[in-house]
């Protein structure tokens, strides 16, 4: 610096705080190697801590992954993952973000990476982000801010966002959206509000909201209540008798049951479900650890039912996915929701299929990578968590849709149709039940010259779609097809 004259001196510190002002983003954030993975990063990964109260030590953890395309330009993306209390790593590891896990052969290896052809970040910048403190990475040095809920959570989601954009201006003007399964279907419309308010107060940042993507959400009490039945009957595991029955018996009240004939019915119902895969109805059921019994069921499969519940993924699909939503007779009502861990209460489940993301983010080497804390400091990574206390206090979803949707902002509502978690019988009736007018009418989309689902249309950007063959988690079974109409939604296209 000394040998630069005062001219050529202001010139260099011109060019240094032009730099600084148009590409901010944080270099200490910057991921330069992962463990597992030995190619080159097809776009710049960053990730770390975003303080979001300094007296508690309340930090949150994202890792973002910038657009191969056209970072400048393309739209960045939130992705939340639900529970209450699972990690968005779920999404990253096994849904769509830019790498495919191989599990290692000998167990406690490290698994290898591969890029995932179909990952969001091939049209978009994609945001995943522990939360609330508590949940995967993310934590507080104070435990009280593990009692939690719906408002909170927004709120803490919302400060996250705002300093996240400080630290990474130049992503300001592009396009955003809020994204988001299972129970992030709470999460995603109550964050979009409180972005939204922000707006209307005229004080904060995040100019550039333009809507938001929810997969097999959570969305109120009476709608997803009742969705179990019709899916179940669509779906032939019960007899007409039985749906004809139990809908007289109940009214169509299926959620909350008021009569004991009622009840009885239900419970017919169930039994007949019990054994199915509540993820993907396909896709086989481990019990306990008779994994041969299973598979020999499945291949007793039609080979049409057995191709409809396969995924183009190289790597298998989780066999078991525990934790990633309440049970379905339980529907999710104000108050506390149990996590799986707390239901279970401390008794084992046979999980293996959640190891690849255990031991590859409690390993040291990988959380020195991605500048998270050590397992001393912010406790063991787990897919789904049970740290944390959480009280649904939103209550029903429809009227935030309302609200966002009446205000110009686009939202996408689409559902895998073979969940029987989230069934989409839920979701379709509650988007038709907005009462808003009929735009595009319920129609096959198609990827790969093939029809991947079926979609309808209405007023004030609110779409529905269902994916054909998927379960709960769309993107994990469907790649191809998920990154499809996720790209056409973003683009404002018709899917
Ligand atoms: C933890 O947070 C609670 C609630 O905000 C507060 O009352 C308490 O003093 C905090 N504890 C510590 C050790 O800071
Ligand atoms: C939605 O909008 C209406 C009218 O603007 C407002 O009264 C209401 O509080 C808003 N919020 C929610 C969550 O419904
Ligand atoms: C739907 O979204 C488009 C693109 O963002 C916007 O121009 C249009 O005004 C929206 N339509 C309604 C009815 O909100």
């Amino acid at each position: 610096m000394a040998k630069l004259g005062p001219i050529l001196y202001r010139i260099f510190c011109m060019l240094l705080s032009f730099v600084l002002l148009t590409h901010s983003a944080p270099e200490t954030a910057l991921v330069t190697q992962l463990p597992g993975f030995s190619g080159t990063f097809p776009s710049k990964h960053y990730s770390g801590y975003v303080t979001i109260d300094e007296s508690q030590g309340k930090r949150l953890f994202y890792y973002f992954v910038e657009s191969e395309r056209n970072p400048p330009k393309d739209p960045v993306v939130l992705w939340l993952n639900g529970g209450p209390g699972c990690s968005s790593f779920d999404g990253f590891v096994y849904e769509h973000g830019p790498f495919n896990f191989e599990a290692a052969e000998t167990k406690g290896d490290l698994p290898k990476l591969h890029l995932n052809p179909y990952s969001w970040s091939k049209v978009s910048s994609v945001l995943y982000l522990d939360s609330p403190a508590g949940v995967g990475l993310s934590y507080s040095k104070n435990e009280t801010d593990y009692i939690t809920g719906d408002t909170r959570t927004a709120s803490d989601s919302h400060a996250f966002l705002l300093k996240w954009f400080e630290l990474y201006p130049e992503f300001l003007s592009n396009p955003f959206f809020i994204s988001g399964e299972s129970y992030a279907g709470i999460y995603v419309p109550t964050l979009a509000y409180e972005v939204v308010k922000g707006l209307d107060a005229g004080v904060k940042p995040i100019l550039n909201f333009k809507g938001y993507l929810v997969g097999n959400g959570v969305t109120d009490e009476e709608f997803d209540g009742n969705a179990l039945v019709p899916f179940a009957h669509g779906m032939g595991l019960i007899p007409d008798e039985l749906f004809e029955e139990v809908t007289k018996e109940c009214t169509g009240n299926f959620y909350n049951p008021l009569g004991e004939t009622c009840e009885n019915k239900l419970q017919k119902v169930y039994k007949d479900v019990e054994g199915l895969n509540i993820y993907d109805i396909l896709e086989p059921c481990y019990h306990g650890s008779n994994i041969k019994e299973v598979t020999d069921d499945r291949i007793r499969l039609p080979s049409s039912f057995r191709q409809l519940g396969e995924t183009e993924r190289p790597l298998p699909v989780r066999k078991r996915m525990f934790g990633r939503a309440w049970p379905f007779r339980a529907p999710v009502r104000p108050g506390i929701v149990p996590t799986w861990p707390q239901l279970l209460d401390g008794e084992s489940v046979p999980c293996t299929d959640d190891e690849v993301a255990t031991s590859w983010l409690n390993n040291e080497a990988v959380r020195k990578a991605i500048h998270a804390e050590l397992e001393s400091v912010s406790g063991t990574w787990e897919l789904c968590t049970d740290r944390i206390r959480f009280h649904h206090d939103a209550g029903s979803m429809i009227k935030y849709h309302r609200n966002l949707t009446l205000k110009g902002f686009r939202a996408l509502i689409f559902s895998g149709d073979h969940d029987m978690c989230v069934p989409y019988t839920g979701s379709e009736a509650w988007t038709r039940s907005m009462g808003y007018d009929i735009v595009d009418e319920w129609r096959p989309w198609t990827s790969n010259g093939q029809v991947a689902g079926y979609t309808q249309g209405y007023a004030n950007n609110l779409t529905f779609l269902t994916m054909k063959g998927a379960g709960h988690t769309v993107p994990e079974y469907k790649p191809r097809e998920a990154l499809d109409f996720y790209s056409r939604f973003l683009a404002g296209k018709p899917i």
